[in-house]
C-alpha cells in the first residue's frame, strides 16, 4: 500500500483530472496539448490499450501546477501514443518543488503504459514533464493517460505558465568608459592568413596601438583590426592599448602560432539556425555581420558569423558545390564580413544530404574544403544528418570516420577553418572529438527555447565538463535568447528573463561557445545586457578553460565554481525551483580562505571584502554569478 493512499484515506480528498486543468499554459515543443486526445487528435492509446481520459502532449513538455501544499497525490498511466507505432522515446518526470519525485525511465513507442503514483504531500509546486529522452523530439507523442491529482476537499489547483517573479535587474552593457574585452589568447597556424578585431567599447573615436606584434602582422589603429600571417610558430605577448575620449584600457593579448590552436577559448559568434532555419540568406547574414559592429557585439569579442543549413544548391558538372539563389556570391559575402574584421562560418554534412535535405559533402570532402578556402570561410559546422545511411554501424570507428576525412581535407588547404563537429553527442563524442581534430563538438540534440530543453541540457553538462578545454570544447548547442523562429518569421523568446540569465550563466560557467541564435537586427536592451556583460564574458573566455565543479545542494539549488586564470574563482548560484530560494555557500566549502573581494557579475557591483561566504536570494529559475578573490593576471 502506498503511504499517500493511507494519508488520503484519513483525509477528505477529491480527484481533479489532469485534462480539467487549464492546459493553455502547458509548454511543449510541438503541437498543442489535447484534452483526452493524442497530440494528433486521436483517441489516447498506449501499448494497444485505449484510454478515455488524459492529456496528449509532445516532448519536451512541462505543465506547472501551484499546489500550495493542498495536493496529496498524482497518478497516471504514461507512455508513447500508439499513433507513432514503435517510434518515439520519452521520459515522464514528476517534480515536487523542483526535484524529481518520480521518473518513468525511457519509454518507447509500442511499449505498455507505465503506472505512475506519486505522493505530493507538502508540495508547493508540481511539474509534469516529458523529456525527449536525450535523442531529439521526433515522434515523441506522449500521453498522460487516466491522469489525476488527488487534492484536499475543496482545494483548487492553479496552472502557471512561468515563474511569477519579477525578472532580476542586470547591469546595462552601455558605458562610456573605454574598455577592452574578448579573448586574451588567440591562435593561428603559422603561415596562414590571420584576422583579429581587437574587441573594445567606449565613447568613440577609439584608437588602438599594439606593442610586440609578431612579424607578419599589422594593426589598423582606427579599427583595431590585425591582419597578416605569422610566419613562425611561437607565443607572442602583445601589449594592446585602446584610448578614446573616455579614457584608456590596456591588456596583454597572447597570440599563439602553432598547429590546432584555432579555438584556444570557446568561440563567440552567431549562427543562423535558431532564428532563420532554412530561410537564411546572404542578406540576413550581412545584416547580422553589420549588427555585430553596430550593437557592440564585435566590441565584446563576438567574431564568427555562421551560416547554418540552407545555403547549398547542387553541384556543378566538375563536382564543385553550388550556392542557391539566396547566396549569389559567397566570396563577396566573405570579403564583406572580413572587411569588418569578422569571420564567416558555413555548414555541411558528411552524408550525401544535410538535415534540411540540401547537398552534403559525401565523396566531395577535399573539393568542398578547397571551395570553402577559396571563398574565405573561417568555420565549418559538420553535421552528421544522412551519414547514418553510409555508416556501417554505430561503432566508434564508423562514428569517427567521416570527421577524420574532413579533418584531413581542412588540413590540406591554406586557410584556418575552425572545425565544429555536430553529431548530437553520439558515442560520447566528448571523449574523442579532440582525437579526430575537432575544435568543438555538439554534446546534445537540438536546443529550443523552453525551460525543460535549456535547463535539461545545461545542468546535465556539468558531469562531462572535464572533457572540455582549450582547443576542444563541449558545445551544448546555440543560445536561445532574443527573437527566435527557426524559419522565415521570428517570435519572442519563450524563456523568461530569469531563465535566460540562467542559460547564459550556465553556458559561461561551462566555457561553452556563445553562438547567438536570434535576429540581431531586433536586439532589445535586455538581450544586449545578457550578451554583453563584461564579467560574464571574461568567465566564458577565460584562458585556462578549466571545467566547473557542480554541487547539487539537494533542494533544487546548485553551486558551481570554476578557477580562473587570474587566481580568482567564479561562483554561480542556480535555483531550479519555481520559487525564489536562499542559497548559501561557505568559503571553506569551495576552498577559499579569508575574506575575499567579491564582484557581483550580473549587476557589475563590487561587494568589497566578504567574510565567511555568500548567502543570496536567487529568483526561481534564476542565477547569480560572482567573481571571488583579487585578480592577479597571469600575463
Ligand atoms: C540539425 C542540427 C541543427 C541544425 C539543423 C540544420 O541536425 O542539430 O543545429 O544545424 O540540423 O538542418
Amino acid at each position: 500500500m502506498w503511504h499517500w493512499a493511507l494519508i488520503a484515506a484519513s483525509l477528505q480528498t477529491q480527484a481533479i483530472p489532469m485534462e480539467d486543468l487549464d492546459l493553455k499554459a502547458m509548454v511543449q515543443e510541438w503541437g498543442q496539448p489535447q484534452k483526452s486526445r493524442s497530440v494528433d487528435g486521436r483517441p489516447l492509446s498506449i501499448g494497444g490499450v485505449r484510454f478515455e481520459r488524459g492529456v496528449g502532449t509532445h516532448a519536451s513538455s512541462t505543465l506547472t501546477v501551484l499546489a500550495d501544499g493542498k495536493a496529496v497525490a498524482f497518478r497516471a498511466k504514461v507512455g508513447v501514443d500508439d499513433e507513432v507505432g514503435t517510434r518515439g522515446s520519452v521520459e515522464f518526470v514528476v517534480l515536487k518543488d523542483g526535484r524529481a519525485a518520480w521518473r518513468s525511465g525511457v519509454l518507447r513507442g509500442g511499449q505498455p503504459a507505465k503506472e505512475c503514483q506519486v505522493s505530493l504531500q507538502g508540495a508547493k509546486t508540481v511539474e509534469l514533464r516529458v523529456t525527449d529522452a536525450g535523442d531529439g523530439i521526433d515522434y515523441d507523442h506522449a500521453d498522460w493517460a487516466a491522469a489525476s491529482f488527488e487534492v484536499l476537499a475543496g482545494a483548487k489547483l492553479r496552472v502557471v505558465a512561468r515563474p511569477e517573479e519579477a525578472p532580476m535587474k542586470i547591469a546595462s552593457h552601455r558605458r562610456d568608459r573605454t574598455e577592452l574585452h574578448g579573448p586574451r589568447i588567440v591562435g593561428t597556424t603559422p603561415g596562414r592568413p590571420f584576422l583579429f578585431r581587437i574587441p573594445a567599447t567606449g565613447k568613440s573615436p577609439l584608437r588602438f596601438s599594439a606593442n610586440g606584434l609578431p612579424e607578419g602582422l599589422t594593426l589598423d589603429p582606427a579599427t583595431g583590426i590585425v591582419r597578416g600571417r605569422v610566419p613562425k610558430p611561437g607565443t607572442y605577448d602583445v601589449k594592446v592599448e585602446v584610448s578614446g575620449p573616455a579614457g584608456k584600457d590596456r591588456r596583454t593579448i597572447r597570440i599563439v602560432a602553432g598547429k590546432g590552436k584555432l579555438a584556444l577559448t570557446p568561440p563567440l559568434g552567431w549562427n543562423s539556425w535558431n532564428v532563420w532555419g532554412l530561410s537564411v540568406s546572404a542578406d540576413k547574414v550581412r545584416d547580422a555581420a553589420r549588427a555585430f559592429v553596430e550593437t557592440g557585439l564585435a566590441g565584446h569579442g563576438y567574431q564568427y558569423v555562421n551560416i547554418d543549413d540552407g545555403w547549398e544548391a547542387g553541384r556543378a558538372p566538375d563536382g564543385e558545390v553550388l550556392c542557391n539563389e539566396k547566396f549569389p556570391d559567397m566570396k563577396a559575402l566573405a570579403d564583406e564580413v572580413h572587411a569588418l574584421g569578422l569571420k564567416l562560418g558555413i555548414y555541411s554534412s558528411p552524408g550525401p544530404k544535410t538535415c534540411g535535405g540540401y547537398e552534403g559533402s559525401y565523396r566531395h570532402e577535399l573539393q568542398d574544403a578547397r571551395t570553402y578556402a577559396k571563398w574565405g570561410i573561417d568555420y565549418l559546422k559538420y553535421d552528421w544528418c544522412s551519414y547514418g545511411q553510409i555508416a556501417k554501424d554505430g561503432s566508434l570507428v564508423e562514428l569517427q570516420k567521416p570527421y577524420k576525412v574532413m579533418r584531413e581535407a581542412l588540413d590540406s588547404v591554406d586557410r584556418d577553418i575552425v572545425y565544429s563537429l555536430c553529431q548530437y553527442g553520439m558515442g560520447d563524442v566528448w571523449k574523442w572529438g579532440n582525437l579526430v581534430g575537432g575544435d568543438l563538438w555538439r554534446t546534445t540534440g537540438d536546443i529550443t527555447d523552453t525551460w525543460g530543453s535549456m535547463s535539461g541540457i545545461g545542468f546535465a553538462q556539468g558531469k562531462i565538463a572535464k572533457y572540455a578545454g582549450p582547443s576542444g570544447w563541449n558545445d551544448p548547442d546555440m543560445l536561445v535568447v532574443g527573437m527566435v523562429g527557426w524559419g522565415p518569421s521570428v517570435r519572442p523568446n519563450r524563456l523568461t528573463k530569469n531563465e535566460q540569465i540562467t542559460h547564459i550563466s550556465l553556458w559561461a560557467m561551462l566555457a561553452a561557445p556563445f553562438l547567438i541564435g536570434c535576429d540581431l537586427t531586433k536586439l532589445d536592451e535586455f538581450t544586449k545586457d545578457l550578451l554583453m556583460n563584461h564579467e560574464i564574458l571574461e568567465i566564458q573566455q577565460d584562458p585556462l578553460g578549466k571545467p566547473p565543479v557542480q554541487r547539487d545542494l539537494g533542494d533544487g539549488t546548485e553551486v558551481w565554481t570554476r578557477r580562473l586564470w587570474d587566481g580568482t574563482i567564479a561562483v554561480a548560484l542556480f535555483n531550479r525551483n519555481f520559487a525564489a530560494k536562499e542559497v548559501a555557500v561557505s568559503w571553506s566549502s569551495i576552498g577559499v580562505q579569508g575574506s575575499p573581494r567579491v564582484l557581483d557579475c550580473w549587476r557589475r557591483k563590487d561587494l568589497g571584502r566578504v567574510p565567511n561566504g555568500l548567502r543570496q536570494r536567487v529568483p526561481g529559475h534564476g542565477a547569480l554569478v560572482f567573481k571571488v578573490g583579487t585578480p592577479k593576471p597571469a600575463w
